[in-house]
């Protein structure tokens, strides 16, 4: 495999740079008996495969008491898989350190709310800020990494697994004493600086010296200052940063030639634009689309898949899946839905459409005994290879055989959200006040765009923004002025700007603004300040809290109804109107700002809803309000189209998904049935047909066609 490290920056736009398309599944020789090690790898490379993922659980195999070390088992498996051809990327084995590790430091455990230390017996229950744990990790891995040094089937690296996905949380007294160090280094050493970004005068929070700094929610009655929060999620972003760079150094040193990624589970406290995804070669995403309760929501898997890898591609570009599901999943508390024949070739798909390089389907068996045993691979338990394994060999072999086309390429976006800023989204979560996250806000434009087959995804506004035709902010607390002025000259050349209500209104601390919102740069660039906001009710809700001081998203959930849910305020757009939700600004516009939008009832009767401004070729949109579903096509109509967004095919039949990948000489068009009924297709551009399940002009359930736009 040819593989080299991406002279670019990080950037949604940026493919890796490789020739090869990982395709394989993770693998667990220490689950089955070695007799079965020929035959496995046997069978995988008639499905096509090229790679297997191996070891992320086996530090107590691979150093079965301190300081002594036994690799042999995957020696022979990785001799035995190399013997068929097949590549192997190791794992740091630091989400489940062994018995003897939490037996003879048990410091190393996460504490609890309440103090209780975490037991031995799942994984991820030592903590990664703990400075005795990051010894222990730092020696396996140079144990690994030595030993495999000069192994020519050994192609790359991922470190740990799923960091943060069970929990990212510890109250233990060395995450408080490494809190306090990194705000001691924060504010360099000044606790005065602290004080005042904490707002330490409010509730006599304020403390003399670092030693003092307690961890936020540590049992207080009531909230915590905004500011402590965010600095807590902070420091625990820059924990599992530091963690990880402890073992890419390590990797890096003894073997340059290796590629090193993560695999992103939850995404807790990890700061994607950071050092976190800029010290890997790219990132990866274990994608169990199924698994996504919020199907039902969205109307279905295909909306809410898309958005899943929509996320991943927008912290650092392309991606691998190292872990996809492949059938019925499970852990003792829940199980998943099971893909129905062609689904999971049509998943695989999916993630190859919105930026997958790479897919590995999870597992290549499953285990017999532990806490997934009903987690289905790709072969069963009775050792048969059913139509899982033929559905991963289909797939295996088509994208080999298109992989020259593909690789290179990357997601097409007309209109682009802005995502991925790890501040934004925390500083929604201290202060939610019931209110949808920048996210939730967001997956109304996403779920639209995906429906009308528009190209759509998520983008940081630090990244490059030319190819873009609109771009929309999610009520981003915090701004930064440098944006506005990059923002500015995109939208000077031609780019559609809409920023939605509350975006701007706190500073980097957290703090409310002691400007008018959005902000000076902001409100001159949009020609609009924001005089006055209310709260309104969530869309179809009866209460304006939702239980426990969470957004519910389906707005059933609303506690009772109120005096002010049944004041709801509206306001036309296009020749239509529209009930407001969530919240409601009085903007006043500067000269030569128009209303898009007006308010049409209650006291802000014939107000501005929604201002206009053009800049030069382009235009900023300030939008005093949250976007609801029933008010998009308007949205379309006023805000996309005349931005020159269009859909890729008209007339987008619901279930059928369409997406393109792009480099300057190819367009690869995507068309998937996320449906198990055949759809009649509508008129698709020509082009060579690279997979194609067409039967005359409609496309089977689970069915997709790939065709080379050229
Ligand atoms: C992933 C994890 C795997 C396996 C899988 C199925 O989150 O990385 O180890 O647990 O889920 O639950």
């Amino acid at each position: 495999m040819k593989f080299k490290r991406n002279a670019r920056p990080i950037s949604v736009w940026r493919p890796i740079e490789t020739d090869t398309f990982l395709v394989g599944a993770p693998h667990y020789p220490e689950h089955v008996d070695e007799s079965f090690l020929d035959r496995d790898a046997q069978r995988m490379r008639e499905a096509g495969f090229n790679v297997v993922r191996m070891a992320e659980f086996a530090w107590h195999i691979m150093e079965p008491r301190e300081d002594v070390y036994d690799f042999s088992l995957f020696d022979r498996a990785i001799e035995v898989l190399g013997d068929h051809g097949m590549e192997t990327i190791l794992c740091t084995p630091t989400a489940t350190p062994p018995a003897w590790l939490t037996h003879h430091y048990p410091e190393v455990l996460r504490v609890d709310v309440r103090g209780r230390p975490a037991s031995h017996g799942s994984r991820q229950h030592a903590d990664t800020s703990n400075p005795v744990y990051r010894q222990h990790s730092r020696r396996i891995t140079r144990a690994m990494a030595e030993h495999y040094r000069d192994n020519p089937h050994v192609i790359g690296w991922q470190t740990d697994n799923e960091l943060n996905t069970s929990t990212s949380l510890s109250y233990s007294r060395a995450t408080r004493r490494e809190f306090q160090k990194f705000l001691e280094q924060r504010y360099d050493g000044d606790i005065a600086r602290l004080n005042l970004a904490w707002g330490g005068d409010f509730w006599a929070t304020a403390y003399q010296s670092f030693d003092q700094v307690v961890l936020p929610m540590d049992n207080a009655p009531v909230s915590c200052s905004p500011g402590h929060v965010l600095d807590y999620h902070r420091f625990l972003a820059f924990a599992t940063a530091r963690f990880q760079s402890d073992q890419i150094e390590i990797l890096r040193e003894v073997n340059d030639g290796w590629f090193v990624f993560h695999n992103l589970g939850r995404m807790t406290d990890i700061d994607f634009r950071g050092p976190f995804s800029r010290e890997l070669d790219f990132n990866a995403y274990d994608f169990y689309p199924l698994l996504h309760d919020e199907m039902q929501r969205l109307g279905g898997p295909g909306p809410v898949h898309a958005q899943h890898l929509d996320v991943a591609r927008s912290h650092s570009g392309n991606f691998i899946v190292p872990e996809q599901q492949s059938g019925f999943g499970s852990q003792p508390p829940f199980a998943t839905l099971t893909p129905e024949p062609g689904e999971m070739r049509r998943m695989a798909y999916s993630s190859v459409s919105r930026g997958a390089d790479g897919v590995m389907f999870f597992r290549w068996r499953p285990a017999h005994f532990g806490a997934e045993i009903y987690w289905m691979g790709v072969i069963d338990h009775d050792d048969i290879p059913r139509r899982r394994y033929d559905e991963a060999r289909q797939f295996a072999t088509e994208v080999t055989a298109l992989k020259d086309r593909l690789l290179g390429t990357h997601v097409r976006m007309d209109v682009g959200i802005a995502g991925a800023d790890f501040d934004n989204d925390e500083a929604h979560k201290t202060y939610a006040m019931g209110l949808p996250s920048p996210h939730d806000d967001a997956l109304v434009l996403h779920g639209h765009c995906y429906r009308r087959g528009i190209p759509v995804g998520f983008i940081h506004p630090e990244d490059d923004l030319t190819p873009l035709k609109v771009l929309y902010v999610p009520h981003w607390l915090i701004w930064h002025e440098a944006w506005t002025t990059k923002l500015a000259d995109w939208v000077s050349q031609g780019g559609t700007l809409i920023l939605s209500a509350r975006t701007g209104s706190r500073d980097a601390n957290n703090h409310v603004i002691h400007d008018t919102a959005p902000g000076k740069s902001l409100s001159s660039l949009a020609g609009v300040t924001v005089e006055e906001f209310g709260r309104l009710a969530p869309p179809g809700g009866d209460g304006l809290f939702a239980l426990g001081g969470m957004y519910d998203t389906s707005g059933k959930r609303a506690v009772k109804e109120t005096e002010s849910s049944r004041r709801q305020y509206c306001f036309r757009l296009g020749n239509r109107e529209f009930t407001a939700a969530h919240m409601y600004e009085h903007l006043k516009l500067a000269e030569g700002t128009d209303a898009a939008g007006r308010w049409s009832n209650r006291w802000l009767e014939g107000e501005a809803a929604i201002s206009r401004r053009g800049v030069g070729k382009g235009q900023v949109i300030y939008m005093g309000t949250y976007l609801t579903e029933e008010m998009m096509p308007a949205f379309e109509d006023q805000f996309l189209s005349p931005a020159g967004v269009a859909p890729l095919v008209e007339n987008l039949p619901q279930g059928l998904e369409i997406t393109v990948r792009q480099a300057e000489d190819r367009r690869l068009l995507f068309v998937l049935n996320t449906t198990a009924e055949a759809i009649d297709l509508p008129e698709l551009p020509s082009g060579e047909a690279l997979v194609d399940d067409r039967a005359g002009s409609s496309l089977p359930g689970y069915g997709v066609a790939i065709l080379d736009l050229a």
